[in-house]
């Protein structure tokens, strides 16, 4: 896996400096279960991400994170 991709379901998602786990996903069309508030405060996008659930909107994407659905 390259420098700036991360796992997604075991799909290999690309994303830019500074961006969210949810920008990076739709961005590149992988989309999420659920996205609503954008803000961390509903939690209807919640991931996990490396064992540990995350809200996807404000979690910032990291070089090689096995990131899979909340219920995984
Ligand atoms: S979209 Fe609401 S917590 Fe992420």
């Amino acid at each position: 896996m390259s420098d700036t991709t991360f796992s997604w379901n075991g799909d290999a998602v690309p994303f830019r400096p500074g961006e969210t786990l949810a920008a990076a996903l739709l961005r590149a069309n992988h989309g999420l279960p659920r996205y609503f508030c954008g803000i961390g405060a509903c939690q209807s996008c919640v991931v996990r991400c490396d064992g540990r659930l995350v809200e996807a909107c404000i979690t910032l994407a990291r070089a090689g994170a096995r990131v899979v659905d909340a219920d995984e």
